[in-house]
């Protein structure tokens, strides 16, 4: 429960974690039926903690895609339903532009100042964007093979470190090496490919050469080094595009979105990267960087397009420039 699109009234999470932890990945027809079991109590929840009546309630907003097709059911026909029970307007919000809004929370609307770059680094997607204000987007340039998010995850399972949500695993490892000046173990993909598109299924794979050519040496595999050597690597193209887009289109923000935005290393090149330029570097609160309802509420004030119930569906496949429907 989001007011104003910047303040948190009240924000209630069940977590499937432990339960793709179990299973290595996500089971989509497992999430969906737990999705089920969880929304009202947690819809219920919220409502409680709030302290609010259902009629202070203004609309009701709902994810519609990317994402796992069931899962994006439980929410789409959950939030229909609410919307008709409390006559109020239903806001269909795309995932990818409502991971932006985290970083709207606890700032005044006027502190983000357009034309904003954006990187939006998530488990699926990793895509540049030029923000000319809300729901106004250039589509600059993306992944071409993997996300940034999905080759921390391989690359943690081919580590042996984490089956699921590899991204603070990488990183927590990453920390225990002290690096010494040498050679970079990896080269960095598409540095130099004068555009803003990334490209992180080699360096999967070369992690693994690594780790196998350890292997087969009969030597134990340096874990945390190779862990740091792969951070290093994405972190820098990521933060290297990211800043020349900001620069090329002389924005007047920076912003960085998604699952992967909580890595303490990306924030950290940013940070001191962006101290000395002319635009303003904005990062989310780290509890606010992986999927949660509070940015989609935050999304839907910034971008108030009620929708009819027979135009909002869940749709697995939206991109970053896709609109949910308009009325
Ligand atoms: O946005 P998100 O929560 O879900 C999707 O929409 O995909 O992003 C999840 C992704 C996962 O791949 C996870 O490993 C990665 O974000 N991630 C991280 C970190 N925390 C989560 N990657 C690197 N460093 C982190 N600290
Ligand atoms: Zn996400």
């Amino acid at each position: 429960l989001v007011k104003d699109g910047t303040k948190i009234i009240a924000r209630t999470e069940a977590t499937s974690l432990p339960l793709h932890m179990k299973t290595g990945g996500v089971v989509p027809e497992v999430a969906a039926r737990k999705q089920v079991e969880y929304i009202v109590p947690v819809i219920k929840k919220c409502l409680e903690d709030s302290g609010f009546t259902k009629d202070r309630i203004d609309a009701i907003a709902v994810t519609v895609g990317p994402g796992l097709v069931g899962s994006l059911v439980v929410g789409v026909e959950s939030a229909k339903a609410l919307s008709l029970a409390w006559d109020r307007p239903l806001i269909p919000i795309n995932h990818l532009t409502g991971h932006i809004y985290a970083n709207f929370i606890g700032k005044k609307p006027e502190d983000i100042e357009f034309p904003a770059a954006v990187l939006i680094v998530s488990g699926g997607h990793t895509d540049l964007i030029l923000m000319k204000g809300h729901g106004d987007f250039d589509y600059l340039g993306g992944t071409l093979d993997d996300a940034a998010g999905e080759a921390f995850d391989k690359v943690a399972r081919t580590l042996g470190l984490s089956s699921y949500m590899g991204g603070p695993a990488i990183s927590k490892a990453a920390s225990r090496w002290r690096p010494v000046k040498t050679e970079p173990m990896f080269k960095r993909p598409m540095l130099g490919s004068g555009d803003f598109n990334f490209s992180f299924s080699g360096i999967k794979t070369a992690v693994l050469y690594k780790v196998n050519g350890f292997k087969n040496a009969g030597v134990g595999v340096p874990v945390n080094e190779v862990a740091y050597e792969f951070e290093e690597a994405v972190t820098d193209v990521l933060v290297f595009k990211t800043v020349r887009a900001a620069k090329k289109f002389g924005v007047k923000s920076l912003l960085i979105a998604g699952g992967v935005s909580a890595n303490k290393t990306l924030r950290r090149k940013l940070e001191e990267l962006a101290a000395d330029e002319k635009f303003q570097l904005h990062i989310p609160p780290t509890e606010l960087c992986s999927d949660n309802a509070v940015y989609i509420a935050s999304c839907a004030f910034f971008n108030y397009y009620p929708a009819r119930y027979a135009e909002v569906s869940a749709d697995p496949s939206l991109t970053v420039m896709s609109k949910p429907s308009r009325v």
